[in-house]
C-alpha cells in the first residue's frame, strides 16, 4: 500500500492569500497544512508517499519535506501542471504505484478523532485484499459544497452526486480515498467533466455501481475540515489551537508521529527538535522525550 497526497490546484478560493504561495503550505495554526494529511497517512502505517504539487510550488514542498528519510519514510514528488481533477492524481502516480493499492488524500483535508487509525487500517486491509474502494463519509450542514452520498431505502449507499444543488443526504465524501490496484486503469477510462476535470466522484461512482465500494462513516466523535476557504482555514486553525491547548498535545506533528510509530529514535527526535526550539514547537518535541522517560503517555 502506497500513499498519494494531492497538493496541487490554484487555491483560488483563498485568493489573494494563495497568489504566491501554495494553499497546502499555508499554516493551520502552528504547522503547514500538508503536515496534517501526511501524518494521517503515516499513522495509517504508510511509508512510501508521493506528493503531487504544481510545478511552481514543487521546490518549496521539497524544501519543507525533503525525501522523508528524516522521519523514517520515503517521499517522492510529481507535478500536476494544470488542475485537471483529483482522479488525475492516480494517473500521475501510476508509475509510482506500480500496481500497488493506494490511499489518496487531499492536501487540504484535516482529520482528527479517537479511533481514526483503526478505521483507516480497515480501509487499507480492504484495498490490499482487492475489495475495491473505501470512502469516508462525514455529516455536514452544507453538502452542496461536496460529493454527496445517495442512499437507498435500506440505508445502503448507491450513488454520489458532486456538488448537488438539492442534496440527497447530509453525508458527504471526504478527501481520503482508498483503492485497490485497478484504480489508475479505472481513472484512465474517465472522461473530463463539464469543468474539464477528471472527477474523483466519477471514479467512486464506478466502484459503487460495481458493488466494490465500502463507505466508512466518520461519526460525531470525529472532526473533518477542508481548509480550502478563508472561513474553513480559520475554523481548522481554531480547532487545532483549542484541542492542543487543552490537552498539551499537538495534532498533525509529523515528527511526533514518526517517533511514536517507532520510525525514528529519541536521538533523531532531539535533533529534529533543536532547530525548531524558537517557535515552541521544538520545545514540545523535546519535552516528549522527558515525558517518555517519566513513563508518560504513548
Ligand atoms: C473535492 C471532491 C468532493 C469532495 C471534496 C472533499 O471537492 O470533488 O467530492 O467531497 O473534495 O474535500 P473540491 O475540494 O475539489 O471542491
Amino acid at each position: 500500500m502506497k500513499g498519494i497526497i494531492l497538493a496541487g490546484g490554484t487555491g483560488s478560493r483563498l485568493f489573494p492569500a494563495t497568489l504566491a504561495l501554495s494553499k497546502q503550505l499555508l499554516p493551520v495554526f502552528d504547522k503547514p497544512m500538508i503536515y496534517y494529511p501526511l501524518s494521517v497517512l503515516m499513522l495509517a502505517g504508510l511509508r512510501e508517499i508521493l506528493v503531487i504539487t504544481t510545478p511552481d510550488d514543487r521546490p518549496a514542498f521539497q524544501r519543507l519535506l525533503g525525501d522523508g528519510r528524516q522521519w523514517g519514510i520515503a517521499l517522492d514528488y510529481a507535478v500536476q501542471d494544470r488542475p485537471r481533477g483529483i482522479a488525475e492524481a492516480l494517473l500521475i502516480g501510476r508509475a509510482f504505484l506500480a500496481g500497488a493499492p493506494v490511499a489518496l488524500i487531499l492536501g487540504d483535508n484535516l482529520f482528527y478523532g479517537q479511533g481514526l487509525s483503526p478505521l483507516i487500517r480497515r480501509g487499507i486491509a480492504a484495498a490490499q485484499s482487492g475489495e475495491g474502494a473505501t470512502l469516508f463519509a462525514y455529516r455536514v450542514p452544507d453538502p452542496q459544497r461536496y460529493g454527496t452520498l445517495v442512499f437507498d431505502a435500506t440505508g445502503r449507499p448507491v450513488d454520489i452526486v458532486e456538488k448537488p444543488s438539492e442534496p440527497p443526504s447530509s453525508l458527504v465524501v471526504t478527501g481520503l480515498y482508498m483503492y485497490d490496484g485497478d484504480a489508475p486503469d479505472a481513472a484512465g477510462d474517465l472522461v473530463p467533466s463539464a469543468r474539464g476535470e477528471l472527477e474523483i466522484t466519477d471514479l467512486n461512482r464506478r466502484y459503487l455501481a460495481a458493488g466494490r465500494c465500502r463507505v466508512e462513516r466518520l461519526g460525531r466523535g470525529f472532526a473533518w475540515f477542508d481548509a480550502g476557504t478563508h472561513a474553513s482555514l480559520l475554523q481548522a486553525a481554531q480547532f487545532v489551537q483549542t484541542v492542543q491547548d487543552r490537552q498539551g498535545l499537538r495534532i498533525g506533528s509529523v515528527e511526533e508521529t514518526a517517533w511514536r510509530m517507532g520510525l525514528i529514535d529519541d536521538t533523531r527526535l532531539g535533533a529534529l527538535a533543536a532547530p525548531l526550539r524558537a517557535s515552541g514547537y521544538g520545545a514540545y518535541l523535546n519535552d516528549l522525550l522527558d515525558e517518555e522517560s517519566d513513563g508518560g503517555v504513548g
